[in-house]
């Protein structure tokens, strides 16, 4: 359940547009005139074939609405729904046509009452008719004399806000004209976010929950731009705003006549501008405000928790469920969440002398709307919440006692890693109390009475033994967990901490720094079977990786680093902490370690979807990446690898990126491995050069390989190669034409001989997308450039791959062109060898 703003194909909804399966339908036409109907097969095209107007349905769902989507793209996107809350659901009989009186209708069967209309009630001429025009405007006109209007759909917008279309207040009927979010990505009824003019008079344009709770603004208008507003909205667009004694509004047009530009107010709460990219193919995204989803008012609703880790998604508490619970979508969290059971003090039948209770949520961002009470101590700031049936919830820091009535609204469980939150309690109904501590209770009560004098002995000892057991337990536990037994949903209790600690100050919460849990050897080997063979998931160049289980259903994958790494423990385990840190949505998540004697292994999450390499090569196999999917890939790699060399602290050079180090999830999106191996493994990266080369034939960069110099632009070679050969479907490595051919140097010449789409793998069928096939060859062979100086870096190709108006330098020669003898004697088809150069050892893993 999640909403993910951050990629921007997750705009494109599953929607299918009924007339496309339309049985010979006669040229299109872009007016409907009276006395004719829309049928659900038909639909209307705009003169310049730019937007379609007919009925679709959204993923799964039977409901049908009519709407208007873009029409010359690959992936039809919805910009307006005239029926947004009445669906209909009969294919058969529905129809849109005129009524007498010349208003547009929307009808099914033989009822006259409309699912929607244009709904005017002035005399209308009879002789009406409807156009869609070349801007996606849906208009309503006098047949007779055409410039007489009287409905447009640019005065309805839904979610998407169109060039040349009015955001504003109509001050004659006081009616606003904002956008609306959908419910959820396959609902487009109203959700509770809204875009548009402060009603109060002012000039700013806010963002709203529930139609009141003001969470974002553009700031004023200035006669030019917003003071608040992305910058990027005034270098791409020129805003009208215009205020007069009848309406306000504001509109504007794109600069750069041949873009594609628009905004939409996501049901994510986001107001996002979008940008069409050369293909065609995909929307972008530009920019988004609030930039964060944790900004949004109220995102996950009534008693939601949005969680703040990276993936970002709304959850409900323990004793709560989702609302309403039928027929909602999975990111439709408009309704919040409700209780499985009613509280206690609620209802004195049901009570039945059973008591609510508080739930513990650690690490959370408060809710808003606190109440101050003036309870002083925990204790009594729980009492004065329990006894009070109106209070929801409680709090207790050093600023006092927090209370909470009615729903709670933008809770929010933080990430960790830094972020200190606050412990929170939610009250619950007794049935929700977890039932092992109700057992316990009763057998101990149990005990005391039926037991007597001859039953204390008993008591005693069992008392004594289980404590010590508890205590040695305690003992174990507090230098490593039991992996098996172990939730990564969970807190961790004890772990390593990689805080600044030390600082003496009283703070009562410390500062938390990510965690990292530590696991006893003798479990890992339990999750994995002891090691078995059956459970080996592959032979990494550090060590080999197995297969994990945990007792609640968790894969986890398990990375055993060979013994000879001549790394102190205290180095690997502060090593181990400053990778736990790096969180990228690209960047597989490493859960956990385990350090005991000469072992040293590394829990990561596990990806069920294997790695590239598997996809990529394999000629059956191939055929799951289409074109969407590897640009998708290209762009995941890339912003993982941005991250990793820009990071702050910790600039991280991979040195092994390659096909098989590139794992993909359950919706094929990339997630790199390996990376800050270098680093664990502690050979002496930390100096440009190195002794030993760590890497694989044919994603190593003519420098690293032959002078074992290495930067970050080393890294940018590797991607080259991999972008080359994600286009191609080729392996660089294995790339024989002829005996001296690598797929680098047939990439070149192609280019040279402007043959370049030449090189796309044949699976690809997709011709519409040459413009950007050529864009990322072009990256490609940029990036393998022989000198390091002249490949871009990371954010110059995130910035060429994610915006087609960045203007593209031809590369020059790629390497292994001019020194090609040289390295060909080296990098021809061996297996993994170790081989001597200028003093230099190499150690190659052959590409798997
Ligand atoms: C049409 O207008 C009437 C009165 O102005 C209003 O009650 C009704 O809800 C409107 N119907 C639609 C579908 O907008
Ligand atoms: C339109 O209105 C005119 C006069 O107002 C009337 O004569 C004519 O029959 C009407 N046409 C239709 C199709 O209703
Ligand atoms: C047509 O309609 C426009 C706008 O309502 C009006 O200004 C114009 O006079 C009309 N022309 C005729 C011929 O009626
Ligand atoms: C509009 O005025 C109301 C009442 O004064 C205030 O609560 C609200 O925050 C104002 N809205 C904005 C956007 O300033
Ligand atoms: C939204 O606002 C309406 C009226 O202003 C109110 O009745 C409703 O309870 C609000 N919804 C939520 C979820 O708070
Ligand atoms: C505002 O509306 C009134 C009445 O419809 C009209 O007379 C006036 O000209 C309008 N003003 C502007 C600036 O359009
Ligand atoms: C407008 O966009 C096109 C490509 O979409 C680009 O080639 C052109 O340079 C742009 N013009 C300006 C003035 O930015
Ligand atoms: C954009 O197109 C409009 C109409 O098609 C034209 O009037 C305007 O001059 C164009 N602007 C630029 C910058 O090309
Ligand atoms: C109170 O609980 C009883 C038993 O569950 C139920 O029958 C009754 O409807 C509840 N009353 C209210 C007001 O919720
Ligand atoms: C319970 O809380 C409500 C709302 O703050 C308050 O009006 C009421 O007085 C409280 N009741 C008691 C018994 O404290
Ligand atoms: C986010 O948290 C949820 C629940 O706590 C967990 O299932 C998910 O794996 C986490 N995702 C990431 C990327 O940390
Ligand atoms: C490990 O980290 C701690 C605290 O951050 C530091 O004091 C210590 O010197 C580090 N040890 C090594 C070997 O880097």
């Amino acid at each position: 359940m999640g909403f993910n703003t951050t990629e921007p194909w997750l705009f494109l909804v599953v929607l299918v547009i009924l007339s496309n399966y339309r049985a010979g339908f006669s040229a299109a036409a872009d007016i409907l005139s009276g006395g004719q109907s829309l049928p659900v097969d038909k639909s209307i095209l705009s003169q310049g074939s730019n937007f379609e107007l007919g009925f679709f349905k959204l993923g799964t769902s039977l409901k049908i609405y009519l709407g208007i989507c873009y029409r010359n793209f690959d992936v039809q996107d919805i910009i307006w729904v005239a029926n947004r809350e009445n669906p209909l659901s009969d294919p058969s009989s529905l129809r849109l046509e005129f009524s007498e009186d010349g208003n547009l209708v929307l009808l099914e069967g033989s009822s006259k009452r409309p699912f929607w209309s244009t709904n005017l009630t002035y005399p209308l001429s009879n002789s009406t008719e409807a156009i869609l025009r070349d801007d996606g405007n849906f208009v309503l006109r006098d047949s007779s004399n055409r410039s007489n209007i009287f409905w447009e759909s640019f005065d309805h917008p839904t979610d998407t806000w169109l060039p040349g279309a009015k955001i504003g207040i109509d001050k004659v009927t006081g009616k606003p004209r904002r956008l609306i979010s959908w419910k959820s990505s396959e609902d487009p009824a109203p959700g509770m976010f809204s875009f548009g003019l402060d009603p109060n008079g002012s000039s700013q344009y806010i963002l709203q929950w529930n139609r009141s709770q003001v969470y974002w603004s553009t700031g004023g208008w200035t006669g030019k731009s917003f003071s608040l507003a992305p910058d990027k909205w005034m270098d791409y667009f020129i805003f009208s705003f215009v205020s007069s004694e009848n309406e306000s509004y504001l509109s504007y047009t794109v600069k750069n006549n041949s873009s594609r530009l628009i905004f939409v107010l996501k049901y994510s709460g986001q107001i996002q501008q979008l940008s069409w990219l050369a293909g065609p193919w995909v929307w972008t995204l530009s920019s988004s405000r609030p930039e964060s989803l944790s900004d949004v008012y109220a995102l996950c609703g009534a008693f939601g928790v949005y969680n703040g880790n990276i993936s970002g998604s709304c959850e409900c508490p323990k004793g709560f469920e989702p609302f309403p619970m039928e027929d909602t979508s999975e990111n439709d969290w408009s309704g919040g969440c409700g209780r499985k059971s009613p509280l206690q003090c609620e209802n004195s039948t049901y009570a039945n002398g059973k008591k609510d209770w508080f739930l513990k949520l650690s690490n959370v961002r408060l809710p808003v709307d606190a109440k101050a009470n003036l309870a002083v101590g925990v204790r009594s700031c729980e009492l004065a919440c329990m006894e009070n049936c109106s209070c929801t919830a409680y709090s207790y820091d050093s600023n006092g006692c927090l209370v909470w009535e009615g729903p709670l609204l933008n809770l929010q469980r933080l990430p960790g890693g830094g972020v200190v939150g606050q412990d929170f309690y939610l009250r619950l109904a007794a049935d929700e109390r977890p039932r092992t501590t109700g057992n316990l209770r009763k057998v101990r009560v149990i005990l005391a009475v039926l037991v007597p004098a001859t039953g204390l002995i008993l008591c005693l000892s069992i008392y004594f033994s289980s404590k010590e057991k508890l205590k040695r337990k305690g003992e174990e536990e507090a230098s490593s967990h039991d992996l098996v037994l172990f939730d990564f949903n969970a807190e961790a209790p004890d772990a390593i901490n990689g805080g600044t600690n030390t600082e003496g100050n009283v703070k009562k919460r410390g500062k938390k720094d990510v965690e990292l849990p530590l696991f006893s050897y003798k479990s890992v080997s339990a999750a994995t079977n002891n090691f078995a063979t059956a459970n080996k998931l592959g032979e990494g160049g550090f060590g080999p990786v197995y297969k994990g289980k945990l007792h609640k259903g968790q894969e986890i994958a398990v990375k055993m680093l060979s013994k000879r790494s001549g790394q102190g423990l205290e180095e690997f385990r502060n090593e181990t902490l400053l990778i736990a840190k790096l969180q990228h949505r690209n960047l597989v998540r490493l859960l956990g370690c385990c350090i005991e004697g000469d072992e040293k292994i590394l829990i990561y999450e596990y990806l069920p979807n294997r790695s590239l390499d598997f996809y990529l090569f394999d000629p059956t196999q191939k055929k799951m990446l289409d074109w969407g999917t590897r640009m998708r890939i290209v762009e995941g790699i890339a912003q993982g690898l941005l991250y990793l060399h820009l990071y702050s602290r910790l600039r991280i050079i991979h040195r092994d990126l390659k096909p098989s180090n590139i794992l993909l999830d359950s919706e094929m999106n990339p997630k790199i491995s390996d990376f800050g191996m270098a680093r664990l493994v502690g050979d002496d990266e930390r100096q440009a050069n190195t002794n030993r080369i760590v890497g694989t034939y044919g994603y190593m960069s003519p420098e690293y390989a032959m002078e074992g110099l290495y930067s970050i632009k080393s890294d940018v070679f590797s991607f080259g190669v991999l972008l080359l050969e994600i286009v191609s479907g080729k392996k660089n490595a294995r790339f024989y034409k002829d005996e001296s051919l690598t797929l680098l140097i047939y990439a070149w010449e192609l280019w040279r001989d402007d043959r370049s789409l030449d090189l796309t793998d044949p699976t690809i069928i997709c011709p519409s997308s040459s413009s950007t096939l050529l864009r990322f060859i072009n990256i490609g062979l940029l990036c393998v450039q022989e000198s390091p100086g002249d490949r871009p870096t990371m954010l110059d190709v995130v910035s060429m791959i994610s915006n087609e108006h960045v203007p593209l330098p031809a590369p020059m020669q790629t390497p292994f062109t001019t020194g090609r003898n040289s390295m060909d004697t080296d990098s021809a088809n061996n297996e993994a060898e170790n081989c001597s150069m200028n003093h230099v050892t190499v150690s190659v893993v052959e590409a798997r």
